[in-house]
């Protein structure tokens, strides 16, 4: 036999068994090389992809300044309202403009790097490219105003709700104020509305989408509030 020749040796049971579990092992790298490319897909596009939100992959985009919510509303104790100006009486929430910021922060954490960054925003008058955690598409009518009027107000705590629009459930009620009782009136401040569709931000290191929110979403809740389900309500 010349030295090189290929020479046949018989194929074995074990050699087989050897292949299968490469292949098998191949399939899970692949699976595992999908998965990694949708995390690295939906994380770097900041988008909230359904099922993958369930799974746990929506992080939230990151936004050029690291904006604490938990510190502003938990330990400051603003309203939500303070900076999302218009939530209560126009379609969008809007996002305050640097110059609201800066009321506080010429004077205030300085030494925060957040905070410098924001300053040098202010100095050279660039308005800050927030990432948007939440939209609808373009098709879609979303109005805030109509959402946190119906939800807020003075409500009755009653056990089930038969009139969402004067009602609140005790579960619901306790979230608000832990000592309520059943049969009394409650007032649901606007700020305590967004919980409802954007869960608990303050908890959030960065806001991400926690809610579907999409069409069966929608339509689901406004059948349960007695609210207009026909297509010209949400589209234009
Ligand atoms: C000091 C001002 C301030 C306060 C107070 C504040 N926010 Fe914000 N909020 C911001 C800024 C700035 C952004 C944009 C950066 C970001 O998304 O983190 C933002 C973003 C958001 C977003 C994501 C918007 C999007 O792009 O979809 C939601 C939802 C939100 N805030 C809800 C709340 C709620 C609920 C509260 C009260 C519990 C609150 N905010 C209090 C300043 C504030
Ligand atoms: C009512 C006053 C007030 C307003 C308005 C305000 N902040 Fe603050 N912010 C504070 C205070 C107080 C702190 C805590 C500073 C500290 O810990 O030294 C803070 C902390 C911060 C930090 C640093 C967080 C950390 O721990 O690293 C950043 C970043 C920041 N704010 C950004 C913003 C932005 C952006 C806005 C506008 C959307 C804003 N702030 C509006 C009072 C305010
Ligand atoms: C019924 C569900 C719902 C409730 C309640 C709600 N939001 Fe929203 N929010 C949305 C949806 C949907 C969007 C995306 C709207 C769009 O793309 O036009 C959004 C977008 C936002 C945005 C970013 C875009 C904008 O409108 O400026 C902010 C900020 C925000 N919400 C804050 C709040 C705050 C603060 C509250 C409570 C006072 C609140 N939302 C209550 C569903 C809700
Ligand atoms: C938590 C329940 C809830 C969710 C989720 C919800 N809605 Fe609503 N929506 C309501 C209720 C209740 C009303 C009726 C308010 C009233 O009677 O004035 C309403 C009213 C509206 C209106 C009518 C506003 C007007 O002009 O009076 C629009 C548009 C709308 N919703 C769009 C949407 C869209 C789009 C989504 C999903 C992205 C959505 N809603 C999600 C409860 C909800
Ligand atoms: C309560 C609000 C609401 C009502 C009522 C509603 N839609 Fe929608 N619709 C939405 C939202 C939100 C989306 C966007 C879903 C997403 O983000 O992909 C949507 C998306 C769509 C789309 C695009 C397909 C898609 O999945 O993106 C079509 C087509 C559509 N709706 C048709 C209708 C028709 C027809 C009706 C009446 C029978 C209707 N819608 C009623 C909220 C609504």
């Amino acid at each position: 036999m010349l030295p090189g020749e290929f020479n046949s040796s018989k194929i074995t049971l074990g050699m087989i068994l050897k292949l299968g579990m490469l292949g098998v092992a191949g399939g899970i790298a692949s699976l595992f090389a999908l998965v990694m490319l949708v995390f690295v897909i939906t994380a770097w596009f900041g988008m909230p992809l359904g099922i993958f939100s369930v799974v746990g992959f929506n992080h939230g985009p990151t936004q050029p300044i690291e904006f604490p919510h938990d510190v502003h509303v938990n330990k400051i104790g603003l309203d939500c309202t303070f900076c999302h100006r218009t939530v209560t009486d126009k379609a969008a929430a809007s996002i305050p403009a640097v110059g609201l910021c800066i009321t506080c922060h010429k004077t205030v954490g300085g030494d925060k790097e957040g905070v410098q960054q924001l300053r040098e925003y202010y100095s050279e008058g660039q308005p800050i490219d927030w990432i948007r955690v939440h939209r609808v598409p373009d098709h879609v009518r979303f109005v805030h105003e109509a959402h946190i009027r119906f939800f807020s107000g003075d409500k009755n705590v009653v056990t089930r709700v038969t009139n969402p629009s004067s009602q609140i459930t005790i579960t619901d009620a306790l979230k608000i104020d832990p000592n309520i009782k059943e049969g009394e009136t409650i007032t649901v401040g606007a700020s305590q509305v967004c919980s409802t569709c954007h869960g608990d931000v303050t908890s959030m290191p960065k806001v991400k989408q926690v809610r579907p929110l999409k069409m069966a979403d929608c339509v689901n809740c406004h059948r349960d509030n007695n609210a207009p389900t026909d297509c010209a309500t949400c589209h234009y």
